[in-house]
């Protein structure tokens, strides 16, 4: 089933850059409405979780050290074709190797400070929003 919302995270590097405005002004213009928005600086613990599909990849403990580094922000965004859109919107994971004009070729430095997440399926924007946000933080 394809829904229409996916989940995002600016992450450390793009908050502590002073790119968190531009990066969220970014994503509306781009057609997004943001449904749940949470300010918040994840644990060890919490990261470990959210990112737990990757636990066995060698790139694990820097991964969490770094989304444990400073405050994020964690997002829900609505719009027809949401995550495959919002994949397209932020660029390959890779800076390097994003498209001009996307946000991880404006904002983000390399592949582990890449400035934002974006869900990769349905079924994980469904988890992942579910990981930050309850039913009365939707609007
Ligand atoms: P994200 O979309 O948040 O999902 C997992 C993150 O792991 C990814 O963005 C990157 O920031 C980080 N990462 C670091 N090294 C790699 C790698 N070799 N392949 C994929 N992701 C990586």
């Amino acid at each position: 089933m394809t829904t229409n919302r996916t989940f995002t995270m600016i992450k450390p590097d793009a908050v502590a850059n002073g790119h968190a405005g531009k990066i969220l002004d970014h994503i509306i213009q781009a057609g997004y409405k943001v449904v749940a928005l949470k300010y918040t600086h994840l644990s060890a613990e919490k990261a470990g979780e959210f990112y737990a599909v990757h636990n066995e990849r060698p790139f694990y403990k820097d991964l969490v050290d770094f989304m444990i580094s400073g405050p994020i922000y964690a997002a829900i965004l609505e719009k027809d074709n949401a995550v495959e859109d919002f994949r397209k919107v932020i660029g390959a994971t890779d800076p390097s190797k994003a498209e001009a004009g996307t946000i991880r070729n404006l904002f983000a430095k390399s592949i582990d400070a890449n400035a934002i997440h974006g869900s990769d399926s349905d079924e994980n924007a469904a988890i992942e929003g579910n990981f930050f946000f309850a039913e009365n933080e939707r609007f």
